[in-house]
């Protein structure tokens, strides 16, 4: 074997030029390794109605499984990735341009982006799946009036989970969408997000809130304003 060929071998990992000294089979082994420890990063896409619970449920999804987690509305924030501030709608209109510029500096083997705004965004590698976490209509009205949101806001989100807005976004993107329910425990929707993102996405899965509604009247009250008889 010709010392100078070892060497390069052991000083550095370049298959292409290790030709003399692997056996064919071998070197596409090593290719094939090299492309999926480098180039190959998995993104999932978390999507839902404010207050769902997507950054509660992602942040203990990552912390357990040591994915890499992207609360993409706080990062907006946080790094100045919008164009303004929307007094009215208290919320920041993002850069959509400059996020998806950032995007393209993520680096991990699984990453997880949760925010409503997955839908609109391009990640550089496609979607390996989007998730989408429903909350039953009742519980997210009382999560969001925790939160100090205006009655108006809730009312126009809720109206949003019950309609499905964010499935239907994410069904613009990619052809499986699974809704996962975390109007219960927060572990169940945890094991729920980690089995999805190990196994994949099969079939649609629904999460449908209509039977709620038929038994709620008064919910319907509050959703149309006082305007339903
Ligand atoms: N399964 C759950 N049970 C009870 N409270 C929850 C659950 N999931 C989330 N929450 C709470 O709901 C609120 C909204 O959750 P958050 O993760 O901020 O939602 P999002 O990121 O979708 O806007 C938080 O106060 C959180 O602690
Ligand atoms: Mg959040």
């Amino acid at each position: 074997m010709n010392p100078d060929h070892e060497l390069e071998r052991l000083v550095c990992f370049r298959p292409l030029e290790s030709r003399v000294t692997l056996p064919e089979h071998k070197e596409i082994f090593y290719r094939l390794a090299y492309f999926f420890i480098v180039y190959v990063m998995r993104i999932v896409g978390v999507t839902g109605t404010p207050g769902t619970g997507k950054t509660t449920v992602v942040r203990k999804v990552c912390k357990r499984e040591g994915w890499m987690h992207v609360d993409l509305n706080r990062w907006i924030k946080e790094r100045g990735l919008y164009l303004e501030y929307d007094e009215y709608h208290r919320s920041y209109v993002a850069d959509l341009d400059t996020v998806n510029k950032f995007l393209g500096d993520l680096r991990g083997e699984i990453v997880i982006i949760e925010s409503h705004l997955v839908p609109f965004l391009s990640p550089p590698e496609p979607w390996e799946g989007i998730l989408v976490l429903r909350c039953r209509p009742d519980i997210l009205r009382l999560r969001l009036r925790n939160r100090g949101m205006r009655e108006d806001k809730i009312r126009e989100n809720v109206l949003c989970e019950i309609l499905g807005v964010c499935t239907y976004e994410a069904m613009e993107v990619v052809d499986r969408v699974y809704e996962i329910d975390n109007s219960g425990r927060i572990l169940d929707a945890v094991r729920e997000v980690e089995r999805s993102v190990r196994e994949g996405v099969e079939e649609n899965i629904w999460v449908d809130w209509s039977k709620f509604l038929e038994k709620n009247e008064e919910f319907m009250e509050f959703i149309s304003g006082g305007e339903y008889s």
